[in-house]
């Protein structure tokens, strides 16, 4: 009889025990403190679009909030927020200095919401776990504080497009692992902190169009790494260019259009790895260093300055030269030939030589250039006398309607003619179907999605030459087929930046016309965590759009699952999770209950009640003193999480098996009893 009330209890108590811990194992997956932060950072938010409004229902990790994703589960037992995507979200308000709680998070990107205000949390100097730390194209504004100087993990600091004040801080110098500063159209004023030359994995310091004031470092010349030094738009009070900037061993791009620079330029000759030099626009003195440059020149520009001289011939044999900017100087002297006579040149690049406005009196040698050069003499006096028809059309006479100005746009040509001979009905254009233009079989119709980037910072001035070379960089690191990538345009934006409009097309594989979702997921991907490497002449890039239209409108892509956690796996240590925690704690709810009872009743038998019996079948019986043997004693180190119904531990049975077990708290056994 009291054995039959007993097992009633027993089993009422099991199941509101396993629905209690149901509901708790789904409640706590996200580790609640970051829930509460995840919470705090949306309240400052605004989200006039309504992008954020599943934040509002179940637990964020397993409800699928936008932007949220987790990590697997830690050792405490919880999921983490990793990364946080909000990229062009039409977010507004402010960030919250809760996301300095969000301690396992590698991503913070909250590019191009446009009208994100306020300062950037200092806290975020606390997540010593962040790699990216994105916020370009907002309205954040106030100083960089020194405690975002404390990221020993940090690759990429990106606040350019904002309206940071205040100096660099020398904090700044522990970013040991940071290869991308890229802070460029701000307002951060003062000097460029001399400290940061240590910090030993820089790559690319982009802090063109701000305040900044005082002299360049010479100290920068240290940097191991440093690839691309762009300060365009500075002002730098009269200062040198220090003579050791022609020592950076790995320099490729040395941008410092109109930063107020006087005195010589350095000689940059023994740079190997040198590609690109904008000294336009300051007062720099004295002749052109003399010093043939590296092979790998593409781009210079010394235009808008105070220098005198000849030209020296060291500009010729550059087979890689696209620009030669010079005009609006003092210089004297013949016009040397020897630039367009290079038989390497002419084959594969376009050269605009610009040397108008100077004091040139004559060509030495050929006037007969081949007609990928256009030169500019306009107002030298060399055109004053320009008698001759051959002369007078580098004068502004004739001016060549292909010139390249970098600001303007190019439509690329189809390398295929397929869609000229094709049958436009076979094609559904109006689903966003097309013929693919460099299809290796004809007539190959297939959906596209486009993708809008912008290289940043890339070190050559004509494009055209390397689309090839970009299409086999891009869809190498891909893993795609030459011909899945068209560049549809590209125009060139200040800066000078370069937008391109591509388009990505499937594979041709029986005549599959789509990609299907894992692939676009794949592809965007790389592209959104820049897993792409970066490389010397396209430099850096940032994503500005990813289009999907036709057939894939409706694809939901879902957050990044490199190194995250996939739904399948989430349903499983869910599932697992609550079984196992359920059979163990049925173990422990009966032993508890049974030992209650017991002393109520005051029966004082020994020890050797120390087993309980469980009639199921799935379950094995474990002893308290078992369990307690196996988590030493309930010990605090062995303790890896906190649920609603009690602690859990890691324990390791008697024969190796590592378990969890959960024990119940004293306090919510009574709240059954
Ligand atoms: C995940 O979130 C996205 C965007 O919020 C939503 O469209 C999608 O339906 C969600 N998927 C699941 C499985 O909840
Ligand atoms: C953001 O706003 C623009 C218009 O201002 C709209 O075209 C776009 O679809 C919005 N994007 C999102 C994700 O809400
Ligand atoms: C996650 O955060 C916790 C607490 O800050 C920390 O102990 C743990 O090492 C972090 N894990 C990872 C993978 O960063
Ligand atoms: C940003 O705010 C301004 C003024 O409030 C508004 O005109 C503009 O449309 C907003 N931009 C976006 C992208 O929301
Ligand atoms: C950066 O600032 C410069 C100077 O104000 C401006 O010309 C340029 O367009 C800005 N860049 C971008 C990407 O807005
Ligand atoms: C930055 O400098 C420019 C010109 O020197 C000045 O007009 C502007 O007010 C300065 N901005 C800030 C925020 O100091
Ligand atoms: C460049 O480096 C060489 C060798 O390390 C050194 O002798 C020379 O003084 C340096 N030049 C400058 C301007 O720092
Ligand atoms: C061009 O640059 C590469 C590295 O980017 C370097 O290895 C090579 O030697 C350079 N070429 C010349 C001629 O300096
Ligand atoms: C053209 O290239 C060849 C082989 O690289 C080289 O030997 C020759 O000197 C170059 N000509 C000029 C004018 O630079
Ligand atoms: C001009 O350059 C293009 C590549 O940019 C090349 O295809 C063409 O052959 C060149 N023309 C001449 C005449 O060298
Ligand atoms: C950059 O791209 C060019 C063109 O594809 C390629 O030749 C070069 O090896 C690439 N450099 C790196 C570092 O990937
Ligand atoms: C393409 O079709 C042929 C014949 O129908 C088949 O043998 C081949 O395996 C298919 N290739 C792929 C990649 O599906």
């Amino acid at each position: 009889m009291a054995t039959a009330v007993l097992n009633v209890t027993l089993v009422l108590a099991l199941f509101s025990c396993y629905f209690a811990l149901l509901a708790s194992a789904q409640a706590q997956l996200t580790y609640p403190p970051e829930v509460d932060a995840l919470q705090a950072i949306r309240r400052k938010l605004k989200d006039p679009r309504k992008n954020l409004r599943n934040w509002r229902k179940g637990d964020p990790c397993v409800s699928n909030w936008t932007g949220v994703i987790c990590t697997m589960p830690q050792p405490d037992g919880f999921l983490h927020i990793q990364e946080l995507r909000m990229l062009n979200l039409n977010l507004t308000g402010k960030l919250a200095p809760e996301l300095g709680q969000l301690s396992n998070l590698t991503v913070l990107n909250f590019m191009w919401n446009h009208n994100i205000t306020g300062s950037i949390p200092k806290e975020i100097g606390n997540i010593k776990s962040l790699k990216f730390l994105l916020l370009s194209g907002n309205q954040l504004s106030g100083p960089l504080a020194d405690e975002l100087g404390f990221l020993p993990n940090l690759l990429m600091f990106q606040v350019d497009l904002n309206q940071i004040t205040g100096s660099l801080p020398k904090s700044f110098v522990n970013l040991i692992s940071c290869r991308h500063f890229h802070m460029n159209n701000n307002s951060i004023s003062g000097q460029i902190p001399s400290e940061l030359s240590s910090m030993p994995a820089l790559i690319h310091f982009l802090l063109d169009n701000n305040n900044l004031t005082g002299n360049l470092p010479p100290e920068f010349s240290q940097m191991p790494k440093l690839r691309i030094l762009q300060l365009d738009n500075n002002n730098f009070g009269g200062t040198e260019i220090p003579a050791s900037y022609g020592n950076m061993s790995n320099l490729v791009k040395l941008s410092l259009r109109n930063c107020s620079l006087q005195g010589a330029i350095p000689d940059f000759s023994s740079i190997k790895t040198f590609r690109y030099l904008d000294l336009s626009r300051n007062q720099l003195t004295g002749g052109i260093p003399t010093n043939k440059l590296s092979d790998n020149v593409t781009t210079i520009d010394l235009s808008y300055n105070l220098l005198n001289g000849s030209i020296p011939s060291n500009f010729s044999g550059l087979p890689r030269l696209q620009r030669l900017s010079l005009e609006n100087n003092l210089l004297t002297g013949d016009v040397p030939s020897d630039f367009w006579q290079n038989e390497n040149l002419t084959a594969t690049v376009r050269l605009i030589i610009d040397f108008r406005n100077n004091s040139l009196l004559n060509i030495s040698g050929s006037i007969d250039p081949p007609s990928n050069v256009t030169i500019r003499l306009e107002g030298n006096p060399v055109c004053a006398s320009a008698n001759q028809l051959n002369i007078a059309r580098f004068c502004g006479i004739t001016i060549g309607d292909d010139d390249f100005v970098p600001g303007t746009g190019d439509e690329t040509g189809s390398s295929s003619n397929s869609s000229d001979s094709c049958k436009p009905q076979s094609c559904p254009t109006d689903d966003n179907f097309e013929f693919v233009p460099d299809s290796p079989v004809d007539c190959f119709c297939a959906a596209p999605f486009e993708v809008g980037l912008r290289l940043r910072s890339p070190t050559i001035s004509d494009f055209r030459p390397y689309i090839v070379p970009y299409k086999e960089f891009i869809t190498f690191n891909l893993g795609l087929d030459l011909y899945q990538l068209y560049v549809k345009s590209f125009i060139w934006q200040e800066g000078p930046r370069l937008r391109l409009f591509l388009k990505f097309f499937p594979q041709y594989i029986n005549n599959t016309n789509k990609f299907n979702n894992s692939e676009i997921q794949r592809i965007r991907d790389i592209i959104a965590t820049f897993a792409i490497p970066s490389n010397d002449t396209f430099g850096p890039y940032e994503l500005i759009d990813f289009t999907l239209l036709g057939p894939y409108s409706n694809i939901d892509l879902q957050p990044l699952e490199s190194g995250g956690i996939s739904k399948g796996a989430l349903t499983g240590i869910i599932l697992g999770t609550i079984s196992f925690v359920v059979a163990i704690s049925l173990a422990i709810t009966v032993f508890v209950y049974k030992r209650q009872t017991k002393s109520r009743h005051e029966v004082s038998k020994k020890q050797s009640s120390g087993k309980v019996p469980i009639r199921t079948e799935s379950v094995k019986e474990f002893s308290f003193v078992e369990l307690e043997a196996a988590t030493d004693g309930f010990k605090d180190n062995v303790r890896i999480g906190q649920g609603g119904y009690g602690k859990v531990y890691k324990g390791i049975l008697a024969n190796g098996t590592v378990v969890a077990v959960k024990r119940a708290q004293q306090g919510s056994l009574q709240g059954q009893t």
